[in-house]
């Protein structure tokens, strides 16, 4: 027997966990941020990462659609009522060559199933934390350090950023001008050279102020002596690692030469490590 409503037998054109765009902002040709709408049920600990993404072409055989879904960083902390997410642009990428045209009002799915090592509760308490990023590894970070939770657990925030040219440091350029601007969070990390959050910011593809990758400028010393630190040790020291699989490799090793050691959610020790995701 034929439904009576046929209207209501049609499947639904909506996206399975769909949110809705709110912003959308471009930095470079090869980097983007925007905001969605959080679902009222998502809790997450800042650091964490969620699968998002768009429905995928339909199968030519089928013409059946697939959810095409990457991971990514949230970007915003955990108090914030909607969600975002920074982004590389890749002109031929699955994802992100459709993902870059988004515009406010347009759906995406968004996996409510928070997971991810960069978290507090996966370190032991220190005194100093290092946030070691580069490219999109900035992501986790721009959540970690608008996470009130960061500067309560330590007395010092050291933010290193490396990117090929200025362009790319700007997300997180104004990400810390606006926190150490921001009446609360003054309160936090304070506004002055004494700040507890210290930005470095280092470019290896066009001049700057401080150029480099950051792995060289720690092994050689030049990132204490800027910062007038003695030097990274276990009993201090803690550290978050996000960005390319070998900038990873490379700066865990830096860290295991200090003599720190991998920490994990069950196991919390000096540094936890987490690849950028590139869509
Ligand atoms: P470089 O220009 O010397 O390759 P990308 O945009 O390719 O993701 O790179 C982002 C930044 O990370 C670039 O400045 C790049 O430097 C740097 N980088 C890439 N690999 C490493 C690594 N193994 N160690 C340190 N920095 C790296």
């Amino acid at each position: 027997q034929r439904p009576v409503n046929q209207a209501a037998a049609k499947p639904v054109p909506t996206l399975p966990d769909a949110q809705t765009v709110t912003s959308v902002q471009h930095w470079t040709d090869r980097l983007f941020s925007f905001r969605v709408t959080r679902p009222a049920s998502l809790r997450f600990r800042s650091g964490e990462f969620v699968m998002i993404g768009l429905m995928g072409d339909p199968d030519p055989a089928t013409g059946k659609q697939k959810p095409l879904l990457r991971a990514y960083s949230i970007a915003s902390p955990s108090w914030d009522e909607e969600l975002e997410f920074y982004s590389i642009k890749v002109q031929d990428g699955p994802l992100t060559s459709k993902l870059q045209h988004i515009q406010p009002g347009d759906q995406i799915i968004l996996r409510p199933k928070p997971v991810g090592t960069l978290v507090h509760d996966a370190l032991l308490p220190g005194k100093r934390i290092w946030f070691f990023a580069t490219g999109t590894g900035f992501a986790p970070f721009a959540s970690l350090l608008r996470d009130p939770e960061t500067y309560e657990k330590f007395d010092e925030v050291i933010i290193t950023h490396t990117c090929r040219d200025v362009a790319e440091l700007e997300y997180g350029r104004l990400l810390i001008e606006k926190l150490k601007t921001d009446e609360l969070m003054q309160e936090l990390i304070g506004a002055d050279h004494l700040a507890k959050l210290r930005y470095y910011p280092t470019t290896t593809r066009e001049e700057s102020p401080k150029m480099g990758r950051i792995t060289t400028l720690l092994q050689d010393g030049t990132v204490f002596r800027d910062l007038g630190i003695d030097g990274i040790t276990p009993e201090t020291d803690r550290a978050m690692v996000c960005g390319s699989l070998g900038f990873n490799k490379d700066i865990m090793a830096i860290l295991e030469g200090f003599g720190l050691e991998e920490g994990a959610n069950s196991d919390p020790k000096h540094f936890v490590v987490e690849k950028a995701f590139v869509g």
